[in-house]
């Protein structure tokens, strides 16, 4: 039996937000329901998020509403505050995402708080979701290189990663938020959280600015991750991550993993469409 590397569908959440255009929340629930036919286990689907911050994300909770869910999937939302926290519960998220950086410049940037605030303010998220019974899970961007302090050292993403582990997270997913890694400084980044944590409770969430991701997954591979983030379309970038572009697409990261023998246990046919869907709401076909 071939061994299963899952992908955790970040299109309608990583892969919109950063749209110009805004885009209507039925376009984003027609995305959803397709993607829920799809084979994925896990779909991003939006943010609970200030709106001021991330326009695009503001109707989070009619997006919720709208979506026809599947029994097995899990339907996530990013929560940066007890605010979303509480939009999410009432949207009946089966999980949240809490996000910190691994370094100053981008948690500035992208939470207008230092990466000691923000924990502290992440910490009430965690703490109600385990009393409702939430899962959470946890993101450290910048993992790599970080588009205002230059390179982030391993250490430090190490030591993020631990702080969300320790407040209950269930998986740590490691962004390359602006797509600068490269095989050797994942493989060193890595190798410094694997001290922390097992590769079972991390993932990969690598953007392609640079067209390394696929390789990027490879190291990742090669240190045991079985997780990786991906959005269909290759769509996406974060607002307050200057140059960041779009996540490794969904489509190309599963024909990677089956050139490599594994299985994603994905409809391609499906993503196929998906992924021209995904596209034209870019410019609103
Ligand atoms: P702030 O301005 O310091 O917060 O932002 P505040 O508490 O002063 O609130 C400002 C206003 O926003 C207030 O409204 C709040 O009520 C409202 P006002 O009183 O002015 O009318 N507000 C909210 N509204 C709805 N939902 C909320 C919420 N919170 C506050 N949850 C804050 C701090 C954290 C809120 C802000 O910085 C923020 O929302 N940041 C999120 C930015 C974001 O979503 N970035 C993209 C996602 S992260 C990402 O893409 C990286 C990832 O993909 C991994 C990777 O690639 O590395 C995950
Ligand atoms: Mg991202």
């Amino acid at each position: 039996m071939a061994e299963t590397v899952e992908i955790f569908e970040m299109g309608p959440r990583d892969g919109l937000q950063n749209e110009k255009r805004l885009i209507p929340a039925g376009e984003k629930i027609a995305l959803v329901d397709l993607l829920s036919t799809a084979g994925f286990r896990r779909i991003e689907v939006t943010s609970f998020v200030s709106p001021k911050w991330v326009p695009q994300m503001a109707d989070a909770a009619q997006v919720m509403a709208g979506i026809r869910r599947v029994p097995g999937i899990s339907y996530a939302v990013l929560t940066p505050n007890m605010k979303g926290y509480d939009g999410a519960k009432q949207a009946a998220a089966d999980e949240v995402a809490i996000f910190a950086s691994a370094s100053e410049g981008f948690s500035k940037a992208n939470l207008n708080a230092t990466i000691a605030e923000s924990l502290q303010r992440l910490a009430p998220v965690a703490e109600a979701a385990r009393a409702d019974g939430i899962p959470v899970r946890g993101y450290v961007s910048v993992v790599t290189d970080c588009p205002f302090d230059g390179p982030t050292p391993p250490e430090n993403v190490a030591r993020v990663a631990a702080a969300l582990r320790d407040m209950g997270c269930y998986e740590i997913s490691l962004g390359d938020t602006i797509g600068q890694g490269r095989p050797d400084t994942i493989d060193a980044m890595l190798s410094a959280v694997l001290q922390e944590l097992p590769a079972g409770q991390l993932a990969g969430h690598y953007h392609d600015t640079s067209g390394r991701a696929l390789q990027n997954i490879e190291a990742s591979l090669a240190r045991g991750l079985r997780v990786f983030d991906a959005a269909v379309g290759g769509l996406g970038g974060c607002p307050y991550a200057p140059g960041a572009k779009g996540n490794v697409a969904t489509e190309a990261v599963a024909a990677y993993l089956a050139s490599q023998g594994y299985q994603t246990g994905l409809d391609m046919a499906v993503i196929d469409k998906a992924a021209d869907m995904a596209r034209a709401m870019r410019v609103g076909a």
